[in-house]
């Protein structure tokens, strides 16, 4: 390594400055596929890839009136240094909601955190270390796998079915100690699993009785399209050792970054003490816009309104797959969420298939993205239905439908 000279600065094909990286950086991949995605995204592509909400829902006009009514009114407090635990009032209105899902907690127990990402890291930060046992669902959400191998974790896998982590698997992943549990009981990422009641409750049991800290994690419980959601984890699991996340991301907007941990209020002081030395606070204003937002009660109805336009988009993605994909193609309806999880036969590489599509305009994530552990299962496709727009739903099926034919069909004829 050393200076080029063409350029005129230090260039090197494999370190960026002269100074050696700390040791855990290894641990973090940019996965080559995102970036045949990122790459394929510069084009007007049908995009089933990302998690995206859909912006057109984003609830512009009231979020500007409010902004500009606080930074004209209390602009001299609301771009201000804040308290690390966040605003008061906002912590208040997050306890109040959560105690109508069934959290008796107050608001001393809640810290504004600078989306649930944040959550994650802190939690992260407080609890591992080389070789410290976490115990997750597999497949997971990559965003948190990402944090745990950062932090250099040792990931245990516990398998899904459709009610949830399997007692079977969980069973086997406890013998190993693991000190966290990272669970997402609400139309999980990506397989959009939702637990049972019954699962619930016994997976909670072995967690509360091994000491397990449970890492209960819903950005998605409001995104229900049938019935209303069963209670959280966290009710069921019997003694202190646990937190709950969750966030404004999915429905007011991802871009003010504000969302919340709950936990009892030592755990709260432990983790704003390094939320101090990680960001002093979470951004202010966002903070302000959002507790605007729930104090003029507008919450409800704005959550009703996504919920209406997700399931429409849900059902002509349903009715797309099921007129445009081969029967062979194994999928379930989610009752909530973002995400199809699509599983292809061994006669299909999903890779082939995304390659395929890319050509034609069409983007999806693999499945084999969200695994714990190698050799990851790559027989599955996520797709998101939420930031399509409705009308190129049906379009991007029938393509992905196609090239499902195409490519299959000498297997199909060698065997017939
Ligand atoms: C399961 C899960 N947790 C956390 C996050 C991060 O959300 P936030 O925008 O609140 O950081 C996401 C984002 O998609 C997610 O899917």
């Amino acid at each position: 390594m050393g200076r080029d000279t063409r350029s005129g600065g230090i260039f090197s094909p494999t370190r960026c400055c002269e100074v050696k990286y700390a040791g855990r950086m290894s641990h973090l991949r940019s996965s080559s596929i995102r970036q045949m995605l990122k790459m394929a995204s510069e084009r007007d592509l049908i995009s089933f890839a990302g998690g995206l909400p859909d912006a057109s829902l984003f609830p512009t006009e009231t979020l500007a009136e409010l902004s500009q009514k606080i930074i004209r009114d209390y602009g001299r407090t609301a771009l201000q240094y804040a308290p690390t635990e966040g605003l008061p009032a906002l912590r208040e209105k997050v306890a109040f909601w959560l105690r109508g899902k069934g959290l008796e907690i107050q608001e001393d127990q809640v810290l504004i955190t600078q989306g649930s990402q944040q959550g994650i890291d802190l939690l992260s930060k407080l609890f591992l270390e080389s070789g410290v046992g976490l115990l997750a669902e597999n497949p997971s959400y990559l965003g948190a796998l990402q944090c745990f191998r950062f932090f250099e974790a040792r990931l245990y896998a516990a398998a899904l079915d459709e009610e949830g982590m399997t007692l079977e698997a969980l069973n086997r992943a406890v013998k190993r100690k693991p000190r966290l549990a990272y669970l997402m009981p609400n139309f999980q990422n990506p397989t959009s699993v939702y637990y049972s009641l019954a699962r619930r409750k016994a997976v909670t049991d072995i967690l509360a009785h091994r000491g397990i800290f449970m890492v209960e994690d819903d950005p998605y419980g409001e995104l229900i399209y049938e019935g209303s959601c069963l209670p959280p984890l966290w009710q069921f699991y019997e003694g202190v050792d646990k937190v709950y996340l969750g966030t404004f991301s999915k429905t007011i907007v991802p871009g003010l970054r504000i969302a919340y941990l709950v936990g009892n209020e030592g755990l709260v002081r432990q983790l704003a003490l390094i939320k101090q030395a990680t960001d002093l606070h979470t951004n202010n204003l966002g903070q302000w816009i959002v507790n605007s937002f729930l104090e003029e009660g507008l919450l409800p109805a704005h959550i009703e309104l996504i919920r209406d336009r997700y399931r429409r988009k849900r059902d002509i993605m349903a009715q797309s797959m099921a007129r445009h994909f081969p029967s062979w193609i194994r999928y379930r309806i989610p009752q909530g969420g973002m995400f199809f999880w699509v599983k292809a036969p061994s006669m299909l590489d999903p890779m082939e298939l995304l390659q395929a599509c890319l050509k034609r305009g069409v983007s999806f994530v693999l499945g084999s993205d969200f695994y714990l552990e190698s050799p990851s299962d790559s027989s599955y496709l996520r797709l998101n239905f939420t930031s399509v727009e409705e009308d190129r739903i049906e379009t991007g099926i029938s393509v992905i439908g196609e090239e499902m034919r195409n490519l299959t069909q000498g297997e199909i004829r060698r065997g017939q």
